[in-house]
């Protein structure tokens, strides 16, 4: 399988989003699985933001695109191809300001490609390309927005949902680490294990289909990492 892996936290070391995303590979070795990484660090290679030759070249259609256009959306080319390349994808992030980092937008206003992730079909539809893939998004979150006072201020998921909707993909995975910042210490510890609990369930369903797919996360009530220090 190949997997194309994405992090985006601006922390390293101290991560937890990347922490959990590595979890989540050696989980799927762990269970056979044969898996080619291709990764990603959006915070060290970062999508440049969308600019004015970019926004006119992306919607020039291929065939009037001029050099220079070309030269424009190379890159893009290619973030594209290895996306559509994948088997799966797995991108991980903090929540920043209650949505995504700017540096996974940055990435996402790239790979959101007319004729390469997502083509219009005879009849006028749009289709997005990316319906093949396996996708699991692993966020982590400062606050607890599965009930209370932020329940209502998470702008992650479904801007997350939307973009990809849009590219085909039509039920991603998502493992939400929450609490792991405004709250004690236990509660933080329990969150990270109910995450790492959440994406050994998705690896081995990865690995074996046969194996029921996780409950989404609101449904499941079970538990384990060391915590990184916030
Ligand atoms: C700039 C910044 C903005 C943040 N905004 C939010 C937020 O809106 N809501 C939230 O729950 N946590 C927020 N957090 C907390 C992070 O989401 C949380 O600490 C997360 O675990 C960080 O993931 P990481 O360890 O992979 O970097 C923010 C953190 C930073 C640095």
């Amino acid at each position: 399988m190949k997997i194309m892996h994405v992090d985006a936290s601006a922390k390293r070391e101290r991560s937890n989003s990347r922490a959990l995303s590595q979890h989540f590979l050696e989980r799927l070795r762990e269970e056979g699985l044969d898996i080619e990484v291709d990764y990603l660090d959006v915070t060290v290679d970062t999508p440049p933001h969308v600019n004015e030759a970019f926004a006119i070249a992306t919607y020039t259609p291929s065939d009037e695109r001029t050099p220079a256009m070309k030269a424009t959306l190379a890159a893009s080319d290619a973030l594209c191809k290895r996306l559509l390349d994948a088997d799966a994808l797995v991108f991980a992030m903090p929540m920043y300001n209650w949505s995504m980092p700017s540096v996974f937008k940055a990435f996402i206003d790239s790979v959101t490609r007319t004729g390469l992730t997502y083509v219009f079909t005879d009849d006028g539809r749009i289709e997005g390309q990316l319906a093949r893939q396996k996708v699991l998004f692993i966020t982590s979150r400062g606050a607890d927005l599965r009930a209370g006072p932020y329940s209502s201020m998470d702008a992650l998921t479904p801007a997350l949902r939307a973009a990809f909707g849009f590219l085909g993909v039509a039920d991603p995975t998502f493992v939400d680490a929450q609490p792991l910042q405004f709250s004690d210490q236990a509660a933080r510890i329990e969150a990270l294990e109910r995450a790492r609990t959440e994406l050994a369930a998705v690896a081995a369903h990865w690995a074996n289909p046969a194996k029921p797919a996780p409950a989404p996360a609101l449904e499941q009530d079970n538990d384990v990492m060391a915590l990184s220090q916030e």
